[in-house]
């Protein structure tokens, strides 16, 4: 039904060029080099919230505005959905009213559904497993201060969430190491590891976060309780994993500290790290708007 539809849904799904070409207009777009005139004029993108969010939402909001576009914002306890009309008939209602659908959901097959039964391009703004707009950003963030990313070791330290999950997917297709430490119980789904590890990735789990962050390029963490996940580590196996300046000392001299945010400060970082000079939290979050603006235009032309 939507074969040629080009639906944003999970890194792992689509191509290296793409992902990288992605990227790379997303820079354009920044440093005003990208030859776009509201590329999107008379377009329309429809954004579903089953969970809150103050970045996602304003970076597709004003991105799509920036490219001559309109949003449409649905809460789901403000609309049908909230009241139990299907995804298959949302998404078929939609697809006549708009160009594109950003949704972000509980269950990954919510989108799965939602890009099945719509004729217009689905993208994922996150649900409990992943979170792929947001890794662009990181990835061109990280580029912004670092350089390259491919051959760079990334070390993860936290919770096993949606995000330690699309960093796996990134550390495939851009080609650089990851090494997670997380308490065994919160670790990112073994099918994760055996799919980075059937595409040639080097992705590593560990235990204690100090080897994780050793030499590292790149320390990144996030929270502890995501969003719809209530139970957020019942045993209090998190502490040893909080991101503080005696760790982030194991890393390489010139690494950087990433954060999707939000943050919570003294959980999973301290301040003196989140709020120090190795921080890019904050070029972090200002290129969601980039990198969503290239979304849409690789969505949408
Ligand atoms: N990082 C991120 O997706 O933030 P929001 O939850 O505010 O959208
Ligand atoms: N892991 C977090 C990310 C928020 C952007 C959550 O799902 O709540």
């Amino acid at each position: 039904m939507t074969a040629m539809v080009k639906h944003f849904l999970n890194l792992d799904v689509i191509s290296k060029n793409d992902l990288r070409s992605i990227i790379n207009t997303a820079k354009d777009l920044k440093n005003g080099t990208a030859s776009v005139d509201k590329p999107l004029a008379g377009k329309a993108l429809a954004m579903i919230f089953e969970k809150p969010s103050t970045r996602t939402r304003v970076s597709f909001e004003v991105g799509m505005k920036q490219l001559g576009g309109d949003v449409v914002i649905l809460n789901s306890s403000e609309s049908q959905i909230g009241r139990g009309e299907t995804i298959a008939d949302t998404a078929q209602v939609l697809s006549r009213y708009v160009d594109c659908i950003m949704m972000r959901t509980y269950g990954h097959e919510k989108i799965s559904e939602m890009a099945k039964f719509s004729t217009v391009p689905v993208i994922n703004g996150l649900t409990n497993s992943s979170h792929p707009c947001q890794l662009l950003a990181d990835v061109m963030t990280f580029e912004e201060h670092a350089g390259p990313i491919r051959g760079k070791t990334i070390a993860w330290s936290g919770d096993g969430n949606n995000m330690a999950s699309s960093w796996i997917h990134a550390a495939v297709k851009f080609d650089f190491n990851l090494r997670i430490a997380c308490p065994k119980e919160q670790a990112p789904h073994s099918e994760l590891f055996e799919w980075a590890n059937k595409n040639n990735g080097s992705v590593k789990l560990f235990n204690e976060p100090a080897e994780a962050v050793k030499n590292a390029d790149c320390v990144v963490t996030d929270t502890w309780t995501s969003m719809g996940n209530d139970e957020a580590d019942p045993h209090n196996h998190l502490a040893p994993f909080r991101v503080d300046k005696a760790l982030m000392d194991h890393a390489s001299v010139n690494a950087v500290f990433m954060h999707c945010l939000p943050a919570h400060r003294g959980e999973e970082v301290t301040s003196d790290v989140i709020d120090g000079p190795q921080s890019i939290v904050w070029d972090e979050a200002e290129n969601r708007l980039h990198t969503q603006k290239a979304i849409l235009l690789w969505c949408l032309t």
